[in-house]
C-alpha cells in the first residue's frame, strides 16, 4: 500500500475503492482508536462534513480504521504551498469550526469537555497537586454546554477540495461535547505553541513559523465575528485547556512554553 500521509499517531495508506487506512503506531492504546471510530461515526450521522469511518481493524500487532478517502489537501499544506492564501484559509477555518459548534450532542454520544479536561489535568506530571486543584476548581466555574467540539482543531485536521469550496474535518479521536469557547481556546493554544513533527521538511517548518501569527489573528477574529462570543469568554478557557494539554507527550520546547503560560495564569487566580 502507498503511504499518503503521516501524523503523530498514525500512518495513512491509500486503500482500494476510494478509501484510506489509518494505521496507528504499534503502542497506541486500543481504547483511543475505538473512540476515534465511535466518535467519527456519531458526528458523521449528524451530517457534519467528516469522512465516513467504514471499518475498525485490530490484528495482533496494529490497529487501524478504514475511512472514506477525501480528494484534496489539508489546509496546512495549502498554507505552506501558497502563503498568499493564509489569511483567507484562516478565516475559512473559523467558519468551518463554527459550523461544527452549531450542532449539539443531545444523545450524549460524546465524552464531555469537563470530564476530558479534568482527567488530563489530574494526570499531568508537569504541575504540582496544589496547582492542579486550583485549575480544576476554576474549570468547574466555566459554562457547561453540549455543542459538538473537535478537541484538536487545527489546519492539519481540515481538508479542502481542489476548488477550495468544500471542506472536511478529520481526526476525531478527541471529539467531545462542551462549550465552543473551550474548543476555540484549544485551537488558540495549539496555533500559539504547537510545533510540527521534527522530521518535517525544514522549508515546511519555516513556512509554518511565518504563518503562525497570521493564522492565529485571522482565525480568532473571524470566529469572534461570526459567533458573537467575546474575547473574554474565549480567554476564560485558556488556563484549563493549556493545563490539560500538558498531559500530552509534547516536545520539550512546547511543554516549557505551556508550563510558563499556565503558571502565569494561575498566579492571576491567586
Ligand atoms: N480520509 C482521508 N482522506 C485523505 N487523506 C487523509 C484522510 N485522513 C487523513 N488523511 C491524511 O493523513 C494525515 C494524517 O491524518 P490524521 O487523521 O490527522 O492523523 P493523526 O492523528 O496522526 O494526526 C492528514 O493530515 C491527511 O493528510
Ligand atoms: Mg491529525
Amino acid at each position: 500500500m502507498r503511504r499518503i500521509g503521516q501524523g503523530r499517531t498514525a500512518e495513512i495508506y491509500a486503500y482500494p475503492s476510494n478509501q484510506i487506512m489509518k494505521l496507528y503506531h504499534a503502542d497506541f492504546p486500543t481504547e483511543a482508536v475505538q473512540n476515534e471510530f465511535r466518535i467519527t461515526e456519531a458526528v458523521f450521522q449528524k451530517g457534519l462534513p467528516v469522512p465516513q469511518a467504514r471499518l475498525y481493524m485490530d490484528d495482533a500487532t496494529r490497529k487501524g480504521i478504514i475511512f472514506e478517502r477525501i480528494e484534496g489537501s489539508t489546509m496546512l499544506s495549502l498554507m505552506i504551498q501558497e502563503p498568499v492564501l493564509i489569511e483567507e484559509l484562516s478565516r475559512q477555518m473559523a467558519v468551518c469550526h463554527h459550523s461544527l459548534h452549531a450542532q449539539q450532542d443531545d444523545e450524549g454520544a460524546l465524552p464531555t469537555q469537563k470530564q476530558i479536561l479534568t482527567g488530563a489535568i489530574r494526570n499531568t506530571s508537569l504541575l504540582s497537586e496544589e496547582d492542579k486543584a486550583l485549575v480544576i476548581t476554576y474549570l468547574s466555574t466555566l459554562p457547561e454546554r453540549k455543542q459538538i467540539c473537535h478537541g484538536d482543531f487545527h489546519p492539519d485536521n481540515v481538508m479542502l477540495n481542489e476548488t477550495r469550496d468544500q471542506h472536511w474535518v478529520i481526526d476525531w479521536m478527541t471529539g467531545m461535547s462542551g462549550d465552543p469557547a473551550g474548543d476555540v481556546a484549544r485551537s488558540w493554544v495549539i496555533l500559539m505553541s504547537g510545533t510540527l513533527p521534527e522530521d518535517a521538511d525544514p522549508a515546511v517548518h519555516r513556512g509554518f513559523e511565518l504563518a503562525r501569527n497570521v493564522m492565529l489573528n485571522h482565525y480568532i477574529q473571524q470566529y469572534i465575528q461570526i459567533s458573537g462570543i467575546s474575547r473574554q469568554e474565549l480567554d476564560a478557557w485558556i488556563l484549563p485547556v493549556a493545563a490539560a494539554r500538558l498531559d500530552e507527550r509534547l516536545p520539550a520546547v512546547e511543554a516549557d512554553q505551556l508550563i510558563k503560560l499556565v503558571q502565569d495564569r494561575i498566579r492571576l487566580l491567586k
